[in-house]
């Protein structure tokens, strides 16, 4: 008996050694992504337009980085909020943490370095070198060409400082440790592709505006197979939840009944001269999906994703009941 209990407690012993190891091991050599590039972005006055209708309009900069306004329908930005951040990305919505958008403002990246900014923004490592959770699709980023990021630093570094802090972010283990390992160097898109080719073109705009973030469920971080923009995620809002449509151009559940006159229109029926937001009741139907800074995408970029959409992407049955109010 006293033979076995020492046996036992070895095993225990050396895989709690095992366990320590890898602890040390994950947090001294992840993430595995270089020092911060030694670059200088130059502030062109092309550079700042096209970073501001990014982070505007494509790559949700700013709306993940300000205070969304969800009394009111497709929850605009509040104004006076552009960058500041603060909004929780946590446990309310099922994720392994509680991850805060960091104010964008030169408030708080006064300080950085564009090479920091850079890295964060393609390769999801903070200044202080810890992992930023994928909630904020680096990896779609890094895929962008080199000089779209560059646009959008230069258009981070016009923003209005704003101070206003934000609290630190918390990741639940064992995120706390997997996070270490997601981040990685970019993979930049060499050229954006010409706009003759609609589909590529398409392809590259799609990734940079993350619409498979919301609209492919996922199963532990990753794409299910199979169910590329099938949709069906859900998001729980203050009165009720929404759910990501499935927008492969399947007839029955998907937009496969959608001509591309539709699909720009749906954006455009938002654009800023001809729309305002209604003030909603608690539990009257709102979506997270940010059509009104969509809206500012131009007809080409959205022409483009619906032929990406429709010649790239299998279309897939499945239902998806789109709105589900609280009791
Ligand atoms: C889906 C929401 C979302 C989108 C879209 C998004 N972010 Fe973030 N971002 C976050 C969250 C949440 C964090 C904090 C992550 C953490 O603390 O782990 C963050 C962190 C950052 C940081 C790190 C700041 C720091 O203090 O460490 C930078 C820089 C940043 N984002 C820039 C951007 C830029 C530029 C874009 C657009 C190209 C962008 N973000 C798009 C949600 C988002
Ligand atoms: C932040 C999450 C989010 C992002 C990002 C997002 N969507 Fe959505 N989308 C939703 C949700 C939720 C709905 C369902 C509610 C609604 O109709 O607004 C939706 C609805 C739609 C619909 C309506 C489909 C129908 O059957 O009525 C289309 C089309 C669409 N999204 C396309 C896109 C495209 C294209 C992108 C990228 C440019 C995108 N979405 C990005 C969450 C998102």
């Amino acid at each position: 008996m006293k033979t076995l209990l020492k046996i036992l407690l070895g095993i225990v012993g050396v895989l709690a050694i095992l366990a320590i190891g890898g602890v040390i091991y994950l947090n001294s050599a992840y993430p595995d992504v270089g020092e911060a590039p030694d670059i200088t972005v130059e502030r062109t006055p092309d550079r700042i337009a096209r970073g501001e209708y990014l982070a505007m309009h494509v790559s949700m900069c700013i709306d993940c980085h300000s205070e969304r306004d969800y009394a009111r329908y497709a929850a605009p930005v509040k104004s006076g909020t552009h960058g500041q951040g603060g909004e929780l990305f946590g446990e309310q919505m099922g994720l392994p943490g509680n991850f805060y958008a960091s104010n964008l403002t030169p408030a708080n990246l006064g300080e950085w370095t564009d090479g920091e900014l850079y890295r964060a923004i393609t390769s999801g490592v903070g200044r202080d070198g810890r992992p930023l959770f994928p909630i904020m699709p680096y990896t779609h980023y890094g895929k962008m060409t080199r000089e779209d990021i560059y646009s959008i630093i230069a258009y981070l570094r016009t923003l209005e400082p704003i101070e206003h802090d934000v609290p630190a972010s918390e990741a639940a283990f064992p995120m706390s440790l997997i996070m270490r390992t997601i981040p990685r160097e970019p993979e930049h898109a060499e050229a954006i592709p010409s706009t003759d080719d609609l589909v590529a073109y398409g392809g590259y705009m799609i990734n940079a505006a993350g619409c498979a973030e919301c609209h492919t469920p996922m199963e532990k971080g990753e794409f299910i197979e199979g169910m590329k923009y099938a949709g069906g995620m859900e998001f729980p809002l203050p009165g009720g939840t929404v759910r990501a449509m499935n927008i492969t151009l399947d007839t029955e559940t998907g937009i496969g009944g959608w001509t591309e006159e539709m699909f720009v229109q749906r954006f455009r029926s938002y654009a800023d001269s001809v729309y305002a937001e209604p003030q909603l009741g608690p539990r009257d139907f709102n979506t997270i999906m940010p059509w009104r800074m969509y809206a500012g995408m131009t007809d080409e970029d959205l022409r483009a994703i619906y032929a990406y959409l429709k010649s790239e992407v299998k279309p897939v049955k499945n239902a998806v009941v789109r709105y589900t109010p609280a009791k």
